[in-house]
């Protein structure tokens, strides 16, 4: 799938469209440089997994827990940590959440391993707005982007 995403709105709502098909165990992997729109998709998976509250970049802090009330989604940016520090983070826990599903942004950088099955986004800047790519790599996944159509 590959749309062209004009404004922060338009991140948002693909982000919306795409956070309504999350269910527990769904893994959502955000690639793209810096500014590219992670945060923004993420704020929008959130809502549309059922989220309310406000939705704030987690750098600092790694990880924030945004509760629906069905499924609670994780947001992760490892952006700071480093090289093979990913087994102190606490991400397996994350992953084996029954009421969780996982959005991690930089998730190259640590150097750890990701499900197989897992919505891969890739943000990129463009003439007027931003582009975005999303892969399926399972059937979970698969049905994240089914659902979407
Ligand atoms: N489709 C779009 N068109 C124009 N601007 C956008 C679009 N989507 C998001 N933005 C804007 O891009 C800026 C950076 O977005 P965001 O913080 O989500 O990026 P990021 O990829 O998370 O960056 P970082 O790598 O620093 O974490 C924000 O000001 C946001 O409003
Ligand atoms: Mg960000």
């Amino acid at each position: 799938m590959r749309l062209t995403l004009t404004s922060e709105a338009e991140t948002i709502a693909l982000g919306e469209r795409l956070g309504r098909g999350l269910r527990p165990g769904a893994v959502v992997l955000l690639r793209g440089e810096l500014g590219a729109g992670k945060t923004t998709l993420a704020r929008g998976l959130a809502r549309g997994a059922g989220y309310k509250g406000r939705v704030s970049s987690p750098t600092f802090a790694l990880a924030h827990a945004y509760r629906g009330k069905s499924l609670t989604v994780h947001h992760l940016d490892l952006y700071r940590v480093a090289r093979g520090r990913d087994s102190e983070l606490g991400l397996d826990e994350l992953l084996a959440d029954p009421r969780g599903a996982v959005v991690v942004e930089w998730p190259d950088a640590a150097g750890g391993t990701w499900p197989k099955d897992r919505l891969e986004v890739t943000l990129s800047h463009a003439a007027g707005g931003r582009r975005a790519a999303a892969k399926a790599t399972g059937p979970a996944s698969r049905k994240i982007l089914e659902s979407f159509r």
